[in-house]
């Protein structure tokens, strides 16, 4: 555990890496900032870095990579077929995930893509703890659906449940009945869960998951993208393991999984994807998949360099000290938003703090998007730039009504050992600003909406003038300062 116990009496998480290499950040203006926001359609994904102060967005590939894993890719043996790189990640596969078949992909949702067209078709049902916004709709692109079976505990925003991603044992049964064993091809069971604020589920849940598999013969999927997490976060809770370590830890969790799939821009801090499994039909009903929409079977869509930061990567996801780095600084986070009494999802869980915009934003309804404005709202009054979870995440349903999200977040990633405490402690400032003059802030309405992953690339608009209230009352709070 990273956390130092100072003279003072507090507990810092003091950072256990030093800065080597440094890329330089721009703190804007505000009215840069507004302009900014006008010219990415009030969508924090079409903002340009140049405008970004602290990029809290995600933490998929932006997580810093570590000298080991600079100098691999040095070594990487560039080849179409065959290549050594490949090798050596099939040896951290095996000993890291304990999967002895890989295949290879370029980022996490073509795994998605591949598991979805090879398993799922129309009529098909998809049970899982909580969709992933890519995972979704990759089943829905073939015709399938999904059932989210999270229990009750999960959407409470201030709770002490250390397992709030834990999987709805009595529901899933239900649902397996109901729809009947032969319509699901696979149960999806998503580590850290994302969208309901990085929560994990233990491992005596996904040993119950597994049961229910066992006895109506259906696969079992792990979503592994925040695999490590999950692990650590099952060392700091779940008693049968608190003196185990993180090989054991994730082994137990990926040997009770058919087939284990993530994104390797979050699992190693790397870039690229991967599929593993120890069965060989599911290895062949893959396979074929791999060289049609991805590339060779020995690189998948990724340059050779990522096959080997990979490798690298993924054996230091055991490293207890590295892994604990972000849960650490975002719990450090929460419990300074949470201090001045900002509403945000506790416990802390991994990935990012997750502030909850309904309670922030409760004069604006869903249907002016609270968590977009409120993303957009602290990037106007920061630099600091998170990521709407929330409606405009979500995906209208089939006649093309919005489906309203069951939470409205705004997240605020922190990737493995990019920033430092004081630009943390700026983000925990300028949110107890923000929320001081929460009422300040107006709803969004869509004037570009695409019909697929909305939120990446949509434009919207602010309701009325409220962008520029906001800038009244900062100027009058901190003058000249940015
Ligand atoms: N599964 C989970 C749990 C994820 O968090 C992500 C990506 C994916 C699958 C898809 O992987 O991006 O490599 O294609 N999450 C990113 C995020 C985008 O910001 O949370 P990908």
């Amino acid at each position: 555990m990273q956390e130092i116990k100072f003279y003072s009496g507090e507990n810092i998480p003091l950072e256990q890496h030093k800065v080597r290499i440094v890329q330089k950040l721009n703190l804007v203006p505000i009215e840069r900032r507004l302009e900014a926001l006008y010219e990415g359609g009030f969508n924090t994904f079409r903002l340009s870095t140049n405008d970004v102060f602290l990029d809290m967005l995600t933490d998929s590939g932006t997580n810093a990579m570590s000298d080991n894993q600079l100098a691999a890719m040095m070594q990487a043996d560039d080849a179409y077929a065959g290549s050594q790189s490949f090798v050596r990640l099939q040896k951290a596969v095996k000993d890291v995930l304990g999967k002895d078949y890989l295949l290879p992909v370029h980022q996490g949702r073509a795994a998605e893509n591949i598991i979805s067209i090879a398993y799922v078709k129309k009529g098909s049902l998809v049970p899982m703890n909580y969709h992933f916004t890519t995972a979704m709709a990759h089943i829905t692109d073939k015709g399938g659906q999904i059932a989210e079976l999270l229990y009750d505990e999960a959407y409470v925003i201030n709770s002490d449940h250390p397992f709030k991603g834990n999987m709805n044992i009595e529901k899933l049964e239900e649902v397996i009945n109901y729809h009947r064993p032969k319509n699901i091809p696979f149960v999806r069971m998503e580590a850290s869960t994302n969208l309901i604020g990085g929560q994990p589920f233990s491992i005596q849940n996904l040993r119950d998951v597994r049961a229910l598999c066992d006895k109506y013969n259906i696969r079992l999927v792990l979503d592994g993208s925040l695999l490590g997490e999950n692990a650590y976060l099952i060392l700091q809770r779940e008693e049968e393991f608190k003196n185990s370590d993180m090989k054991t830890i994730i082994h137990t969790m990926t040997e009770l999984a058919d087939l284990c799939y993530f994104s390797a821009r979050k699992l190693s801090s790397s870039r690229g994807g991967g599929i593993c499994t120890n069965n060989l039909e599911i290895y062949r009903e893959l396979e074929a998949f791999i060289p049609l929409y991805e590339g060779f079977l020995t690189y998948g869509g990724m340059s050779i360099r990522e096959v080997e930061s990979m490798a690298v990567g993924l054996y230091e996801t055991l490293d207890e000290t590295m892994i604990s780095q972000s849960p650490a600084f975002i719990k450090y986070l929460v419990d300074g938003l949470d201090s001045k009494g900002i509403p945000v999802i506790k416990p802390a869980g991994v990935l990012g703090a997750h502030v909850d915009a309904m309670q922030v934003c409760e004069h604006i309804p869903q249907s002016q998007y609270p968590a977009g404005a409120l993303a957009a709202a602290l990037f106007l009054i920061s630099g600091v730039r998170g990521m709407e979870r929330g409606s405009i995440s979500n995906q209208r349903d089939e006649y093309g009504n919005e489906t309203y999200s069951d939470m409205e977040l705004l997240r605020l990633a922190v990737p493995r050992r990019v920033f430092t405490l004081s630009q943390i402690k700026y983000v925990e400032d300028r949110m107890h600003w923000l929320y001081d003059n929460r009422h300040l802030i107006g709803g969004l309405k869509f004037v570009y909406e695409p019909p697929v992953l909305r939120f990446f690339m949509g434009g919207l608009e602010p309701v009325n003038d409220w962008p520029l209230k906001l800038i009244a009352k900062f100027k009058e709070d901190f003058g000249d300062s940015l």
